[in-house]
């Protein structure tokens, strides 16, 4: 069965989810919290070897500022309590995304979570928080200009693979997979560049609702797909 090794996924619906049910919309990010670790958990049996979880976009910062903090709140509470356990799973834990406005305290959880579990090698897990797209690609811009001014790297030498280096997700691979929950069918500013040639799938499950059933039918329709990268099938 053809698996895809690097799935990606926009974690959508939460707020909806919750308003259904005539609860608050934190109560829908809580119970998506229950699903993250339910997905992290069945992901290694499927086979898969990087997981990428939207957890908070760049935008988001346009909501209220009650359901921001809630929503910081759980990302604290998240890293105050699942890592032990991430790692005692063999689990690697990264971020990206842009540090500023995150709290020092935040950061300092994410920059050693990333420092205990660095040696993990059963699946990498990858939080994209306080992440967009287009910044990550100004940023990657940036970068490579000020080595360019100051002579250490040639104009020349930049080419796909070399400007993949200076994104957030250098030494990761593209996602195969792109899973996006809550039925919209859109990106939303999330991995631009790296999702090229991914696969798309779209639920219409709120992300509350995504259960690893659900996860393993998307595996199943991934391996149905046949990708040509531009080319013709293999006779
Ligand atoms: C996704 O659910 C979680 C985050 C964006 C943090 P939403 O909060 O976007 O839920 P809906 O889309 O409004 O229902
Ligand atoms: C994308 O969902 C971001 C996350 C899931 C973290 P949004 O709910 O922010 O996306 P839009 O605003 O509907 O495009
Ligand atoms: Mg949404």
């Amino acid at each position: 069965m053809n698996r895809p090794k690097h799935i990606a996924i926009i974690m959508d619906g939460n707020g909806r989810w919750a308003q259904a049910r005539k609860l608050p919309r934190v109560i829908g990010h809580r119970e998506g919290i229950n699903r993250v670790r339910e997905i992290v958990r069945a992901a290694p049996d499927l086979g898969i070897k990087v997981l990428t979880l939207f957890a908070f976009s760049s935008e988001n910062w346009n909501r209220p500022k009650k359901e921001i903090e809630a929503l910081m709140r759980y990302f604290h509470d998240f890293l105050d309590n699942e890592v032990k356990d991430l790692d005692k799973n063999n689990i690697k834990v990264l971020f990206i995304g842009r540090n500023d406005p995150l709290t020092e305290e935040i950061q300092k959880k994410m920059r050693a979570a990333e420092e205990k579990t660095m040696g993990n090698t059963k699946m990498t897990l990858v939080f994209a928080l306080n992440y967009g797209s287009r910044q990550e690609i100004v940023d990657a811009v940036k970068d490579f200009a000020h080595l360019a001014v100051k002579n250490k790297v040639k104009i020349e030498s930049l080419d796909e693979e070399f400007f993949g280096r200076f994104l957030y997700t250098s030494n990761l691979p593209d996602p195969d997979l792109l899973i996006r929950t809550s039925g919209e069918i859109r990106v939303s500013n999330f991995l631009l560049w790296q999702l090229s040639y991914a696969e798309l799938y779209f639920v219409k499950k709120c992300w509350p609702d995504f259960k690893k059933e659900d996860l393993k039918e998307a595996v199943e329709a991934y391996s149905e797909r046949k990708r040509r990268f531009g080319g013709i099938d293999a006779k």
